[in-house]
């Protein structure tokens, strides 16, 4: 499966000196994706995040192709007013991924809701300061689309979720849905009464191939068949798909498109639990995957997301459903966030020994790695691996991949060899942050 883009045109708004861009959340899922895909095509790129002492969790980006000359890391929270000004400062462009994405908030209001609002309107604050900034594209979310009582069989740009609806059944992920749904309302006037030309990005469920080491959000979600994570049927029962490198191929299209305005869906795929359960058995027939989800009715019909306003500009999804699952599986494999197989394991041991874990962020990762080296489970994962896949060894001393199969090793990205090996790579971090913080 390819996982890297076609050469593309340099970027648009600069002819001779690459365009700079700021990426915020750079180090998670889709931020660190879309880095990769910025610094292939030669922009200089900022990347915030909280730590960036935190060299696991940042170590993904430093060690990207051309990061030691185009990428630097820049500490910004969402919860400090005008902590992303420095690293906006002199930009050109804003990709605004960062967003608490806690489910399970004990204090959704203060965790989630009220950081997103405010972390944008304080993003859109620094832009105005910067008056360097054209464009903001704002990674916003189909929670602010499609949440209401009755689903309609179509959706596009005009659609806007059921607040009052959500806040009523405050069903999982409900103060996500109201935070994206928030923060894009104001933002949108705060960027009109600022010039800046704000782009909304809608992306259904992603899935894919990804570089940052935690279990990305979305493939709770996604993979909710195979681990069991009931709570999250609700979310695939009539679901929208896309894969990683679109969506973020998509980030960038919109960025350099001069006619660019407004929402834009970027969805390639419905599907209902169902389809993607049959996908699964289909493809996976080593994992476990109901046949019947309770509550869910067999022949319920699928929910077209139309993209339609983003193709007729020329854009063109290159991906299918099963490139994201086979890049989406086979990435949690290899770092050891997915099991080779479920079918030794009842019901009751999935959700006991893989949900648990699967659901942790990187936060959490460090105990996450100890539970699979202590765990029954565990022995069983490296039984599993031992039998299914010749594995290779790899001596990417810095780098997550410390074993992969040669099919394994296709889908994961190229790193670059000097500094898996000489380990210069704590040093090039280390200067980074020194000089950007
Ligand atoms: N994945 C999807 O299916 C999907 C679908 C629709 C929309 N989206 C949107 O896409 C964006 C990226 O999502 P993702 O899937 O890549 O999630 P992710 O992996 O959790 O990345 C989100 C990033 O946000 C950062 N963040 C969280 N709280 C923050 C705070 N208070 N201040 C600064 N940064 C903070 C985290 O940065 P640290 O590294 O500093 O911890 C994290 O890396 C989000 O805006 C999300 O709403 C995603």
């Amino acid at each position: 499966m390819e996982t890297t883009a076609t050469q593309p045109p340099p970027p648009s708004s600069a002819a001779a000196v690459p365009a700079t861009v700021c990426v915020t959340g750079a180090a998670g899922f889709i931020g660190s994706w879309l880095v990769m895909k910025l610094l292939q095509r030669g922009y200089n790129v900022r990347a915030t995040v909280r730590d960036p002492g935190n060299l696991k969790k940042i170590k993904h980006l430093t060690q990207l192709p051309k990061a030691d000359t185009n990428l630097t890391l820049w500490k910004a929270d969402l919860m400090e007013e005008a902590s992303f000004d420095e690293a906006i400062e002199g930009c050109q462009g804003v990709f605004h991924l960062a967003t608490p994405m806690e489910f399970d908030s004990k204090d959704p209001e203060n965790e989630v809701i009220k950081p997103t609002i405010e972390g944008m309107m304080s993003i859109i604050r620094s832009c105005a300061k910067a008056k360097t900034v054209e464009k903001v594209i704002f990674t916003t979310s189909a929670g602010t689309l499609n949440v209401e009582e009755h689903q309609k069989p179509f959706y596009d740009e005009t659609s806007w979720s059921d607040l009052d609806f959500i806040y009523s059944k405050k069903m999982t992920g409900w103060m996500y849905f109201v935070s994206k749904y928030l923060a894009e309302k104001q933002a949108v006037e705060a960027a009109k009464l600022n010039n800046i030309e704000f782009i909304s990005i809608i992306p259904p469920v992603v899935v894919g191939p990804f570089i940052n080491p935690a279990f990305p959000p979305s493939l709770v979600t996604a993979l909710s068949p195979i681990t069991g994570n009931e709570a999250h049927y609700t979310i695939m029962k009539q679901g929208q798909f896309v894969h990683l490198d679109d969506i973020c191929e998509a980030h960038i299209f919109l960025f350099e498109h001069p006619k660019a305005d407004g929402r834009y869906i970027c969805s390639s795929h419905d599907a209902t639990i169902y389809d993607i359960a049959r996908l699964i058995r289909d493809k996976w027939p080593e994992y476990n995957v109901p046949m019947e989800f309770k509550g869910i009715d067999k022949d319920i019909p699928v929910v077209r997301f139309s993209s339609k306003k983003l193709t007729s500009m020329g854009f063109k999804f290159k991906y299918s459903l099963e490139d994201m699952y086979r890049g989406a599986i086979e990435t949690c494999r290899e770092k050891g966030l997915l099991p080779y197989s479920t079918h030794n394991q009842s019901n009751g041991e999935k959700k006991e020994s893989t949900l648990q874990s699967l659901e942790k962020h990187s936060d959490d990762q460090e105990k996450v790695l100890e539970k699979r080296v202590n765990g029954r489970l565990d022995k069983q994962f490296e039984e599993q691996k031992k039998e299914l896949l010749p594995i290779r060894e790899e001596k990417h001393t810095n780098g997550s991949l410390e074993k992969c199969s040669d099919d394994q090793a296709k889908v994961l990205l190229p790193l670059p060899e000097e500094k898996q090996t000489n380990g210069s790579l704590e040093k090039h971090v280390m200067i980074n942050i020194k000089t950007c913080e």
